[in-house]
């Protein structure tokens, strides 16, 4: 495991993108695991600056997010579709039909699991996934549970978590009550994964998550078994790893 502690946000944002940057420029057709979240918009901010600038070039490159809301529509702008969108996607030359985000919408959500899985495992899982956390220890939207979900699957998500996501809707109500995640599965397969947190609310997340026992009611505690981890996190969110 490999643990990058920066000073402040805008370092943690320019370290992330450098490690984003060095996969796409070391294999131009790398499939990237993407996340949503406010921590990794200072990172695609700076990927979109190095793209602009002329030194990164997304034309090749295949992408797999990790989630998305229950019954928001690709326009609805909570939706994760909507959020890649303006982030990232609308500002670089990534070829729209090589996106792909789980369709919250979709009639039967059984079956748009089953197919997004099947996009995943068909584009060989991603080379680079990239992680934020919530404060409760998930990662995409694999909530504390009894057992590791391993495929793309349908989660009722917990008052924690609809709480924490409020922020961004109206108000808490408004916050959809299920998504469609990849599973613990899925993201362990990637072959690098780089997690990124911020902020002093991460710290007991982090600690738990890598200083704590392997358990699925710390669904991010399952990185302590992967090859080829990379945090990147500010002082704040790292203080309980020394
Ligand atoms: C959501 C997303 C996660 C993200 C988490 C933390 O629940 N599904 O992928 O890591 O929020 O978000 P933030 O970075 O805003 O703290």
């Amino acid at each position: 495991m490999r643990i990058y502690c920066e000073k402040d946000y805008a370092t943690v944002s320019r370290r992330a993108a450098a490690v984003i940057a060095a996969q796409v420029v070391s294999k131009p057709d790398c499939v990237l695991g993407l996340a949503t979240g406010s921590t990794p918009i200072g990172a695609y901010k700076q990927l979109v600056e190095w793209h602009k600038q002329g030194d990164l070039s997304f034309a090749r490159v295949r992408s797999v997010n990790l989630d998305e809301y229950v019954g928001l529509a690709p326009t609805h702008d909570q939706s994760y579709r909507y959020f890649m969108q303006d982030n990232l996607f609308n500002h670089v030359d990534i070829a729209p039909e090589n996106t792909n985000v789980p369709d919250g919408l979709a009639a039967g959500t059984l079956a748009e699991c089953a197919r997004y899985e099947e996009v995943v495992r068909g584009l060989g899982y991603a080379d680079l996934q990239l992680l934020g956390m919530g404060r409760n220890g998930h990662i995409g939207f694999n909530e504390p549970c009894a057992e590791f979900p391993v495929a793309t699957h349908l989660v009722d998500l917990t008052q924690s978590t609809i709480e924490a996501n409020a922020r961004f809707f109206a108000s808490a109500d408004d916050v959809p009550r299920q998504a469609l995640t990849m599973g613990v599965g899925t993201i362990m397969h990637a072959r690098n994964i780089l997690v990124v947190v911020n902020g002093a609310d991460k710290a007991e997340a982090v600690q738990k998550a890598f200083a704590g026992p392997v358990t699925p009611e710390v669904p991010a505690s399952i990185l302590q078994l992967h090859p080829n981890v990379t945090i990147v996190g500010d002082e704040a969110a790292l203080g309980g790893l020394r």
